[in-house]
C-alpha cells in the first residue's frame, strides 16, 4: 500500500480494484498536487463488498445493540484523537478551509456519540389489544446491506450521517464516497479499522457512477442512502423503486434567507456571509437567494458587498483563508455558465462574477464571491441550484411576497427569516416550504441530533439526522402475544352484525 490509503476496503482487507482501472485525485487549491490515484471499482468489487457485507450481517445485526454503540463511542474517541491530521487532508483533497474542515470532522464525532446512545433507546411501541389476554407491540430490526453513496462537501460527516445509524441499528454497510473525495471516505473507513470494528460491517469500494450504480443494482443491497444531485438522485430513485428497495435522498436546494425591514442588520450580514460563502457556496444548504424588503436593500446589500470582497479567499490550508476554492473545473464552469446566463436575464452583477487572480489562487480553481442584484423571480439563477459562492438578491415589498417568492422553486431544503417580530417569525414556520427553516440565523448549519432533510424536490421524505434517521434504517416487526389459551379471532372476524 503507498502511503495514501488508495484502496478498496473489503472483508476487513485493504485490496486493489478487481480491474486494475484507476482514476486520479487533485487538490482543488493547487491542481498540480496529485492526492493519489483510486479503483474505479466494477460489478465484480461490489459484488465481493456486498458479500462480506451480507455476511457480517448475521452477527452484527444480532448482537445486543448497546453493544454495538460500544464501538461507535470508540470511533468517536478515534475521530476526536485524529481530528487535526483528518482536517488538513480533507482541505487538501476538497478545499474548504481547515477550520470548516474541523468542524465536519465534529459533526461526525457528535453523531457517533448520538448514534451511540440511540442504541439504548431504538424504541418500538406496546399498545392495547382488543382481545383480552393478549398482548400487542412492535419492535425494530435491522434491514440489511445499506449502499452509502455520498457528496464530497461534507466528505466525514455526511457519510456518517449515514452509516452510523445505519450500523447502530445492525445493519451492515458498503460505502461508496464521491470521486472528488476518496482520500478522505477512506480515511475515515481506517479508523473504524483501528477502532476494531469487525470485519465486513463497513466495507468501501472507490469509483465514480459505474461504481454507483453497480451499487444500487446489486440485488442484495436493501436500502440506498444518497446526497448530492438531483440528476444522480432520480436515476437511483427510478432503480431502487424497480427493484422495492428502500432509499433516502438528499439533493438539491435553493435556499432563500428572507429579510424584513425590521431584521437586525448587523446581524443578517454576518449570517448572509456565512451562509453564502461559507464552504465556497457548496453546502445543498448554502443561501443562494436573498430575498430582501426595499426599505433596506441598499443598505443591506452594500455592507455585504463590502465584507464580501474583502473576504480572503485561497488554499484552506494556510490560517487565513477564509473561502477555498471550487471543487473542480466542471463546477468552475457551471458557475461561469450561470453568470453568463444572469446577465443574459438582466440581473447584474455587484461584486465578483470571475475567477480571482494573485499568488494565492495560482493553479487551483477558484471563484470571487459574488453578489447578483436586480434579479427577478423566474430568473434561473433565482431557480436553478449553481453550487458556488453566487448569491441572487431579490427585492420583495412585503412578507407576504418574499413567501410568496421564497417558495416559487422546485427545492425545499433549507430557509432562514430574519425578524424581531415573533408573530412573523411563528407565522415563516408555518408558510415556507422547506425541511428547515431558521428564525434569525443562516441557512447552514445543521446540527447532528436533529432531522435533517428537504421537501419539494430536494427528497422524497426521509430525513437524515437525529431521531427520525432510525426509521429509515429499520424494519417495524409488528408482534401479537396471545396468551388466554384459546383461538380468539380479531374483532373484524368476530362481528355478529
Ligand atoms: C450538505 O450540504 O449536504 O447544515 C450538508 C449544514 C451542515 C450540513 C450540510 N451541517 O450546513
Amino acid at each position: 500500500m503507498s502511503d495514501v490509503l488508495n484502496q478498496n476496503f473489503i472483508d476487513g482487507i485493504w485490496q486493489d480494484g478487481a480491474s486494475g482501472a484507476t482514476f486520479k485525485n487533485i487538490n482543488p487549491a493547487l491542481n498540480s498536487d496529485v492526492i493519489g490515484s483510486f479503483p474505479e471499482s466494477g460489478v465484480e468489487d461490489v459484488d465481493d463488498a456486498v458479500r462480506a457485507a451480507r455476511k457480517a450481517f448475521k452477527t452484527w445485526g444480532t448482537m445486543p445493540a448497546p453493544a454495538r454503540g460500544d464501538y461507535l463511542r470508540k470511533i468517536g474517541d478515534l475521530m476526536t484523537a485524529r481530528k487535526s491530521e483528518l482536517a488538513f487532508q480533507m482541505t487538501r483533497e476538497m478545499g474548504k478551509p481547515f477550520f470548516e474542515t474541523k468542524g465536519d470532522v465534529q459533526e461526525a464525532i457528535d453523531t457517533a456519540y448520538y448514534a451511540a446512545s440511540e442504541t439504548r433507546r431504538l424504541f418500538g411501541h406496546t399498545v392495547p389489544s382488543e382481545m383480552p389476554n393478549k398482548f400487542n407491540m412492535s419492535l425494530r430490526r435491522p434491514i440489511g446491506v445499506c449502499g452509502v453513496i455520498s457528496a464530497w462537501n461534507f466528505p466525514v460527516a455526511v457519510p456518517t450521517w449515514k452509516m452510523f445509524p445505519a450500523i447502530a441499528c445492525g445493519n451492515t454497510v458498503v460505502f461508496k464516497p464521491s470521486e472528488d473525495a476518496p482520500h478522505s471516505g477512506a480515511l475515515l473507513v481506517k479508523i473504524f479499522e483501528d477502532a476494531g470494528l469487525p470485519a465486513g460491517v463497513v466495507n468501501l469500494v472507490q469509483g465514480g457512477g459505474n461504481t454507483g450504480r453497480a451499487l444500487v443494482e446489486h440485488p442484495d443491497v436493501n436500502a440506498v442512502s444518497f446526497t448530492g444531485s438531483t440528476e444522480t438522485g432520480s436515476k437511483i430513485g427510478e432503480a431502487c423503486g424497480r427493484m422495492h428497495k428502500r432509499f433516502s435522498l438528499e439533493m438539491g436546494g435553493k435556499n432563500p434567507a428572507i429579510v424584513l425591514a425590521d431584521a437586525d442588520l448587523d446581524l443578517v450580514v454576518e449570517g448572509l456571509l456565512w451562509g453564502a460563502f461559507g464552504t465556497t457556496g457548496q453546502r445543498c444548504t448554502a443561501t443562494s437567494r436573498l430575498i430582501v424588503h426595499e426599505s433596506v436593500h441598499d443598505d443591506l446589500v452594500n455592507r455585504l458587498a463590502t465584507k464580501a470582497s474583502a473576504l480572503k479567499v485561497g488554499y484552506g490550508n494556510i490560517d487565513s483563508t477564509e473561502m477555498g476554492p471550487v471543487i473542480n473545473k466542471k463546477g468552475l464552469e457551471k458557475i461561469e455558465y450561470y453568470i453568463k446566463v444572469g446577465l443574459e436575464e438582466g440581473a447584474k452583477v455587484l461584486i465578483g462574477g470571475k475567477r480571482p487572480t494573485g499568488p494565492d489562487v495560482e493553479g487551483g480553481t477558484f471563484f470571487e464571491p459574488t453578489i447578483f442584484t436586480d434579479v427577478t423571480q423566474n430568473m434561473r439563477i433565482a431557480k436553478e441550484e449553481i453550487f458556488g459562492p453566487v448569491l441572487s438578491v431579490i427585492k420583495i415589498s412585503s412578507y407576504e411576497e418574499a413567501v410568496q417568492v421564497a417558495n416559487n422553486i422546485e427545492y425545499g431544503l433549507s430557509s432562514a427569516i430574519y425578524t424581531q417580530d415573533v408573530a412573523t417569525a411563528f407565522r415563516a414556520m408555518h408558510d415556507i416550504e422547506a425541511g428547515i427553516t431558521y428564525i434569525n440565523g443562516p441557512t447552514i448549519g445543521a446540527e447532528a441530533h436533529m432531522p435533517f432533510g428537504g421537501v419539494k424536490g430536494t427528497g422524497n421524505g426521509h430525513r437524515e439526522g437525529g431521531w427520525e434517521v432510525f426509521d429509515f434504517y429499520t424494519e417495524t416487526k409488528t408482534i401479537y402475544v396471545d396468551y388466554s389459551g384459546k383461538l380468539q379471532k380479531a374483532q373484524i372476524d368476530n362481528v355478529e352484525d
